[in-house]
């Protein structure tokens, strides 16, 4: 029977100390990960966060960094390794989105959204790979992507194009890396209920237009990401790779982008 424990796995989390970034770190810190917390900005939340950990029983540091950043993201690895000498899966999760028509993006809109959610996500791909070959028992890469790195939004093109960059990364980079002990897998939520949506959230009439497109009439909880993700994150996917999953209440299959 394959060990869906996450006792003694070192998982790194970037974007970890907000939305489902902190729900993957709760969810895989509470199975007895150690964790190793990435975040931009509020070290007053990755504390509270680090303290949670501790109470359940796992143990978690924090480290500042910018996966904008290539020194940073170096960095981030370093001192996961240093700390507790290994990592077991890399879960790129940091995301932004700037919500703009193509035809008012600037070049300085594109490439923020470009240097988090796919140049970031490449390199910290490329780093933890290379760690994972180097400590010789390999690894798994989680991207936390999106629906939409297949499914169209209207007024988000520069996610979207970043999301199809990371669904090609992961299927490549998958295929490249099988042999050597590194798997790479994509968990594509639907619309959660985190930060990055509050737009949506505190607009009534764009609430239940959202829900009605829903199959499932909701939105996801953190939660039920971070769950899929424990999942993949434990030996019980072990023979996934160069794949994405999505978790959407069937969204994807029953309307035009939203
Ligand atoms: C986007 C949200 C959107 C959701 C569903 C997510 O990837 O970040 O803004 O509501 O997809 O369309």
């Amino acid at each position: 029977m394959t060990s869906l424990c996450l006792r003694d796995k070192v998982i790194v989390v970037t974007g970890g100390n907000s939305g489902i970034g902190k729900s993957i770190v709760e969810a895989v810190g509470g199975l007895g990960a150690k964790v190793v917390i990435d975040y931009r900005s509020h070290p007053e939340r990755t504390e509270e966060l680090i303290e949670e950990i501790g109470e359940l029983g796992g143990q978690a540091i924090g480290v500042q960094a910018d996966v904008a950043k290539l020194d940073d993201l170096q960095r981030l690895i370093d001192t996961a390794v240093k700390t507790f000498g290994k990592i077991d899966v890399m879960v790129n999760n940091a995301g932004i989105e700037t919500r703009t028509s193509i035809l008012d993006t600037t070049p300085e809109d594109y490439d923020k959204v470009m240097n988090v959610n796919l140049r970031g996500v490449f390199f910290a791909t490329q780093f933890a790979a290379k760690q994972m070959i180097a400590q010789g028992s390999g690894g798994r890469i989680i991207n936390i992507s999106s629906v939409h790195e297949d499914w169209p939004m209207p007024d988000n093109t520069p996610y979207c194009v970043a999301k199809g960059g990371v669904r090609m990364l992961t299927r490549t980079a998958g295929v490249e890396l099988a042999s050597k002990g590194v798997s790479i897998v994509n968990v594509g939520p639907g619309a959660v209920a985190t930060p990055i949506n509050d737009s949506t959230i505190n607009n009534p009439e764009l609430l239940a237009k959202l829900n009605a497109a829903i199959p499932m009439g909701r939105m996801a909880q953190p939660e039920e990401i971070a769950s899929v993700v424990a999942f993949l994150a434990s030996n019980g996917a072990s023979y996934m790779t160069a794949t994405s999953v999505f978790a959407d209440g069937g969204i994807m299959m029953s309307s035009p982008g939203l």
